[in-house]
């Protein structure tokens, strides 16, 4: 999960260096571990790379400035093999400084590699990295090449790089630039994101679109195990056997407004606070001047559909969130099974799977590799896949059968917020289509749901302009709480989880969510004076559920927990048992998620802050899990 980008310009300037490194700070979520920029120009190859934040690469930068150049590639890096440190940062650079190389993935054959490239060519590694291996692999490859008669330049560096390529076993997106060929930058993915950005006189190399976004909006897919030849002019891509290979372009959305900060204090409150729109925006055109559901970029026929008999959705983390609160919904509108299975787990599971199940891969970057693991192992086993990715263009979507695009807009922070309800939301909207399609409720049913649906922006838009007293309560406790313990039943126990990882990953408090009804089986153990306790209420509309959580409440209170409470308005019931209730306005129990996790996402935001955390990059983490 590190950040990758490449310019290539006409003239030699500051401007591939530049764009490579505006590009990192917006590819910094990634991975912040430690960063690095290599350049190349008639006049030679040159990097710089520090350990720590962007900042200190650009502070290296200032005191060491790099030279005017055609080429830039560029990497900040969450360690995988090797320590954050200089040396083991990208680019790693080799054969006397002649080839520079970054890499985003796993090369798992590494080691033995290395041991051959010592071997025979007494070599020794200065990094702990697998990176290195595959640069002085490519640099010893290149001089094959040339030695084979080829002229150095870019055509034996792209032939090295198609040699390399079957040697390696793992997963990789690589940039490399030589010396001898200061006008191309060479680059190569497996199961890695690379996505190219097209240029008036010079082109661009990411591993999201985003990291080029302010310059081009037109953008090249680049295919599994595919190498390409990028000039100032031109794209060439190939399969590892050297056939020329016609990419797909897409056109991406990143208006950039939506790619800053927009006047908040970090990433995740803007974008907390951009739900209602991103719920909104996932909701807008998705019927026909009749009212049916028509959820085009499906591409699943509606026959299929009818004979599928099971669901199974697959995700990590918070997608995965996503996907219990909308397995509630499926069963009950469908009345069709539907499993949740985290994405690492499923294939191990060897899970039952035929062409009658529909898996639904949920992922906002769409690059989660325990994700992309699984929809492979679905695909093999037969099952139909539908993504709900909120990254056009990503590996899953273009690994699955059918997409559905969430339009949430680019998440920046790591942690996953309107990413979170729009997920939800596009969950919901497939819901009804499968009970569209397959009859289990009638058109009137489907509007109904549809327009109460619709209300959720607003009420999202009410739960924001009402929560100063969230923003209190956690700055109070924030400095001072060690534990919180988040309760939920029913659609609120995905919530108490996610409310948990919430505060789990950016403000490092011991959390833990349960189902309230787990709590007498055993956690109710951990409750003692001053216990932090939140608990999730469901409508007193559904009294069969109200009752037993305010029951819960009443067990930890007893136990001198500190309660705090998110309920509707109007329920006045919790009053008596609650320190503190988070009020949001009433809504159908199967959309009262959208509007609950609000108040426990800024709570978690604030406390983090309280801490004085970094909210937007938590440490260890990164915002797109890229590896195994
Ligand atoms: C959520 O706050 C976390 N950052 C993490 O759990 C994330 O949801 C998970 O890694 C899945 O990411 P994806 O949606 O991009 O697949």
């Amino acid at each position: 999960m590190c950040g990758i980008v490449g310019c290539i310009a006409r003239e030699a300037s500051r401007r591939s260096e530049e764009v490579v490194m505006a590009g990192l700070a917006r590819l910094e979520y990634r991975g912040y571990d430690s960063a690095g920029i290599a350049t190349v120009s008639n006049a030679g190859l040159d990097y710089r790379k520090k350990a720590g934040k962007l900042a200190n690469l650009q502070e290296k930068l200032e005191g060491e400035p790099l030279a005017d150049a055609t080429a830039a590639i560029g990497h900040t890096r969450w360690a995988t093999h090797g320590s954050p440190s200089d040396t083991n940062s990208h680019p790693h650079v080799v054969d006397g400084g002649a080839l520079a190389l970054i890499h985003n993935g796993i090369i798992e054959n590494a080691s033995l590699l290395m041991r051959r490239i010592q071997k025979d060519h007494d070599i020794d590694p200065v990094s702990e990295t697998d990176t290195e291996v595959v640069a002085h692999l490519l640099a010893l490859t290149y001089h094959d090449v040339c030695d084979s008669g080829v002229t150095p330049g870019v055509d034996a560096l792209a032939e090295a790089m198609r040699r390399v390529m079957p040697e390696l076993q793992g997963t990789f997106t690589l940039l490399a630039i030589h010396r001898d060929c200061p006008d191309a930058i060479v680059a190569a993915r497996r199961s890695s994101p690379l996505v190219i950005g097209l240029g008036d006189g010079q082109n661009y190399l990411g591993s999201d679109a985003l990291a080029f976004s302010e310059w081009t909006d037109q953008c090249l897919e680049i295919g599994q195990d595919q190498m390409v030849v990028v000039t100032s002019d031109s794209v060439r891509v190939y399969d590892t056997h050297g056939n020329r290979q016609t990419p797909h372009e897409f056109t991406v959305d990143f208006s950039h407004e939506r790619t800053s900060k927009g006047g908040w204090a970090t990433y995740m409150e803007k974008e907390i606070h951009e739900q209602p729109r991103a719920v909104a925006e996932t909701l807008e055109n998705r019927t026909d001047e009749q009212g049916y559901l028509t959820l085009d970029e499906l591409r699943i026929s509606a026959d299929v559909l009818r004979q599928l008999d099971k669901v199974i959705i697959i995700a990590c983390g918070t997608a995965a969130y996503a996907g219990q609160v909308a397995r509630y919904a499926i069963e009950h509108w469908c009345r069709i099974p539907c499993e949740v299975e985290l994405a690492h787990e499923f294939r191990y599971r060897d899970p039952v799977l035929d062409q009658q199940t529909l898996v639904v891969a949920v992922s906002q970057s769409g690059e989660t590799m325990d994700t992309i693991m699984a929809v492979r192992h679905a695909r093999e086993q037969g099952a139909r896949v539908l993504a709900i990715v909120n990254t056009p263009g990503s590996t899953i979507s273009r690994e699955s059968d059918a997409v559905l695009l969430t339009h949430a807009g680019p998440e920046i922070a790591v942690a996953s917020t309107k990413a979170f309800t729009a997920q939800v939301t596009a969950c919901y909207l497939l819901g009804l289509y499968l009970a569209q399609v397959r009859g289990n409720k009638y058109i009137d049913e489907i509007q109904d749901y549809l327009e109460k649906l619709s209300q959720i922006p607003d009420k999202m838009q009410t739960v924001l302009n009402t929560s100063s007293l969230v923003n209190e309560v956690a700055r109070e406790l924030g400095p001072k709480t060690e534990s919180v313990i988040f309760l939920g039943r029913h659609v609120g126990y995905p919530i108490a989880l996610e409310g948990a990882l919430k505060l789990k990953e950016i403000a490092y408090i011991h959390a833990e969510g349960f189902a309230a009804g787990e709590l007498k089986h055993g956690p109710i153990a951990l409750v003692d004076e001053g216990q932090v306790v939140v608990t999730i209420v469901p409508t007193p509309r559904r009294p069969e559920l109200h009752r037993k959580v305010i029951s819960n409440i009443q067990e930890v209170r007893a136990r001198g927990a500190y309660t705090i409470v998110v309920a509707e308005e109007g329920d006045d019931a919790v009053n008596e048992f609650a320190e503190v209730v988070f009020r949001v306005p009433q809504t159908p129990t199967l959309y009262m998620p959208l509007l609950s996790a609000i108040p426990l996402q800024i709570f978690a935001c604030e406390v983090a802050t309280a801490r004085g955390c970094d909210v937007d990059q938590p440490r260890n983490l990164a915002k797109s899990v890229t590896v195994e």
